[in-house]
């Protein structure tokens, strides 16, 4: 994003967040004295600055919090990160991507702490507020990391998995499987090759959960002794090509 559009969106989003005209605010405002924001305002600016896509700036640390006292602090910020991920470097590769809506993201964070722990590098995709958002657009972003082998696999949490699966199953290349016991988890992988593993937080806790990603992690797909899960997984990827040809 060119960084004359980062800060005009920087200064609309604060704007909504203070319920300020954005013509009231100049890069030098000090947000707490000038814009009378509080504490809970700036948290209220960051989550939402995690969760817009089109700053891609994943989790900001907390200590960056401390250091924001005018609207520039947050724009330098932004810059930084921009111009840190445009910069030519060695690639991250990441094992799993995981997303969720605003019911899973408690369960998500458990499971990336649990992913972190196990060595797995995870990219996180969001959202990190508890803000209400719509899972479809969680559901793409793994979805489509996963079909174009950006990652191997996905993990993608909402209430229910329902909407997640759905969603993410509407991806060419993807097979989400909704589990909610570790066995399915496990035959998901063996029979079916799923790449995306769906849960519904409002349906299992987090020792279920933990187990259904471990089973999925540890399994591998078994095209069979006769090839017959193969040819199945084949007969899908025909149903995705015929595309709505009758
Ligand atoms: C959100 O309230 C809920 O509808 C969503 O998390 C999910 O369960 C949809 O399938």
């Amino acid at each position: 994003m060119p960084p004359a559009d980062a800060t005009a969106r920087i200064l609309a989003l604060i704007a909504e967040v203070l319920e300020l005209d954005p013509s009231d605010i100049q890069l030098e405002s000090h947000l707490f004295n000038d814009l009378g924001a509080s504490s809970l305002d700036i948290a209220e600016m960051v989550w939402r600055i995690e969760d817009d896509r089109a700053f891609n700036v994943g989790e900001i640390p907390d200590d960056v919090l401390d250091d924001i006292r005018r609207v520039q602090d947050i724009v330098d910020f932004i810059e930084g990160r921009l111009d840190e991920r445009d910069a030519p470097g060695e690639e991250v590769t990441y094992a799993i991507a995981i997303g969720s809506d605003h019911a899973g993201v408690g369960l998500k964070a458990a499971l990336v702490a649990f992913l972190s722990k196990r060595g797995v590098s995870v990219l996180d995709v969001g959202p990190q507020g508890s803000a209400s958002v719509d899972y479809p657009d969680y559901a793409e972003q793994v979805g489509r990391k996963v079909a174009t082998q950006e990652v191997p696999c996905g993990v993608l949490i909402c209430g229910t998995g329902l909407g997640m699966s759905i969603a993410a199953n509407k991806v060419a290349g993807v097979r989400a499987a909704l589990v909610s016991e570790p066995v399915s988890a496990r035959l998901a992988r063996q029979h079916n090759d799923a790449n995306i593993l769906c849960l519904g937080a409002r349906v299992i806790g987090e020792v279920l959960a933990v187990a259904c990603l471990e089973a999925f992690l540890d399994t591998e797909f078994t095209p069979g002794d006769d090839g017959r899960h193969q040819r199945r997984i084949n007969r899908l990827h025909d149903i995705e090509l015929r595309g709505d040809a009758p």
